[in-house]
């Protein structure tokens, strides 16, 4: 029996090796973390994250060809294949703070790889890495091996949180970097065997080391620069009259563009885009690309505006100031069905708002209120172009209340900002609410989801991004 291990339980690791285990059932998946609070959430009735459809992946597996265990070095030292899943976030400190990934963990995780294997394994990178990585997994591993033959793939996770387990088990694409020497491809055939027990062939991509770690930056990288670029334009939408969602639907339709990431919003968010973009260029600068380092910057520059720009706009709508007032935030997850908040635009809006006093009542359908409280009252890691929107922490708990509903959250209040698209938000009554706020009553529709007509035949003052001002808000001076 092929024995795989994965290190790292997090966001990709727990539902990759999950859906691994599902469709290889003579494959035995251990899953593997130095974080004990996670994996014995794993092994709980209630899983560490949500993401639909794991549950039932996991329940299914679980105790058959799939376990959860703190005993890292025992299910490494035992397996043929290592995946390796963990966090690689964006430096803190040191060379590169702000901009290059920490590789922390990934070194640490190869060290130990090399200290406790007896014999050879595929050590396949899961996580994104900066480009030229396998290179130094590599030393590390040969500087200790022992004898031990170790082949390094990368394999980067292209799933999307919230529809993690559609996009594992109907990839769109796998894709498997090796090096060109008769070893490095024995390693990928025996990678692609395994995908092979549910993806086509032809969705299985092979290439070298160097492309499958730089093709997934750059997938980020083109993702994240879609959203920013509609968003730029959402700007230019409300100063000319133009609306977002009909421009981005024009583009949908031009076949050379295609339909996906042309939502105007708020911001995008999550763990990753942001850190990817940073990673890739700190890559350039390294490589003395100034001019390709400074056109990714602004992919991140432009979604700092959006966000600002957001704040600005609840601010100067309502009479300049929010200083004492209620403001209801639906949403607080980065995107809808998942309680991830890395990284989230609530973050950096709910900080802009709490700087002007604003008294926040906020409500996710899936986020704890430990983590909103702690998300706020931290202070962001910021690059080399903050977002000053950051008050002290002291003030952000005390303005902050977390409620168990949206209805809760906006009686008495002055405004709504939705800032994530969660399909709750869409059925809400607002009559019902309307009634129940101070007025004049103001939404902020963060995320395009709302009937802004009816919202307006209701009675709010609406702002929604990039469609034409409501002429309350086209005769309020806008800063932004
Ligand atoms: P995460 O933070 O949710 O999970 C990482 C896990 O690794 C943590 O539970 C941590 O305790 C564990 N870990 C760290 N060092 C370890 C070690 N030496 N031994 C054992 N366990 C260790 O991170 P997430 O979101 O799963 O991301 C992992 C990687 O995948 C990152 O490189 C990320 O960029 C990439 N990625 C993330 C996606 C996402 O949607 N979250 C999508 C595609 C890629």
């Amino acid at each position: 029996m092929v024995k795989i291990c994965g290190i790292g339980a997090g966001y990709v690791g727990g539902p990759t090796m999950a859906v691994i285990a599902l469709k290889c059932p003579s494959i035995e998946v251990a899953v593997v973390d130095i974080s004990h609070s996670r994996i014995s959430a794993w092994n709980s009735q209630k899983l560490p994250i949500y993401e639909p459809g794991l549950e039932e992946v996991v329940k299914q597996c679980r105790g058959k060809n799939l376990l959860f265990s703190t005993d890292v070095e025992k299910h490494v030292h035992e397996a043929d294949i290592i995946f390796v899943s963990v966090n690689t976030p964006t430096k803190i400190r040191g060379l590169g703070a702000g901009k290059a990934a920490d590789l922390t963990y990934w070194e640490s995780a190869a060290r130990m790889i090399a200290d406790v294997s007896k014999s050879n394994k595929i050590v396949v990178e899961k996580s994104t890495v900066p480009v030229r990585t396998a290179e130094a997994i590599e030393k590390i591993l040969a500087h200790n091996s022992k004898g031990i033959k170790y082949q390094i793939l990368s394999n980067p996770e292209f799933l999307s949180e919230g529809t993690a387990i559609q996009d594992l088990l109907k990839p769109d694409r796998v894709l498997i970097g090796g090096n060109e020497e008769p070893e490095g491809q024995k390693a990928i055939l025996k990678l692609k065997s395994v995908y092979a027990n549910w993806v086509p062939e032809d969705r299985i991509i092979t290439t070298n080391l160097w492309s499958a770690e730089l093709s997934k930056l750059a997938d980020n990288a083109f993702m994240a620069q879609r959203i920013s670029s509609i968003n730029a334009m959402s700007a230019l939408c409300e100063a000319t009259g133009a609306e977002v969602s009909q421009v981005s639907n024009v583009l949908c339709k031009n076949t050379k563009l295609g339909p996906k990431y042309l939502n105007a919003s708020v911001g995008f968010g999550g763990s990753c885009f942001q850190k990817d973009i940073l990673n890739l260029v700190y890559i350039c600068e390294s490589n003395g690309l100034m001019e390709v380092a400074n056109y990714w910057k602004e992919v991140i520059k432009v979604n700092d505006y959006q966000k600002s720009r957001f704040v600005n706009k609840v601010v100067t709508s309502m009479f300049n100031t929010v200083s004492g007032k209620k403001i209801a935030i639906l949403g607080f997850a980065f995107k809808k069905d998942t309680s991830d908040t890395r990284k989230t635009p609530a973050i950096d809006v709910c900080k802009g708002l709490l700087g002007d006093n604003a008294c926040l009542s906020i409500y996710d359908p899936r986020v704890t209120e430990d983590q909103i409280q702690k998300d706020l009252s931290m202070d962001g890691v910021e690059w080399d172009h903050p977002i000053h929107l950051q008050p002290t922490s002291s003030t952000t708990v005390k303005q902050v209340n977390v409620v168990g509903d949206a209805y809760e959250a906006t009686k008495d209040a002055h405004g709504i900002c939705i800032l994530t698209e969660w399909d709750e938000f869409k059925t809400i009554d607002y009559q019902r609410v309307f009634d129940n706020m101070q007025k004049p009553a103001f939404i902020f529709d963060g995320r395009n989801i709302l009937n802004v007509d009816k919202l307006r035949e209701i009675g709010f003052i609406v702002y929604s991004i990039g469609r034409p001002l409501d002429q309350w808000l086209k005769n309020t001076p806008q800063q932004a």
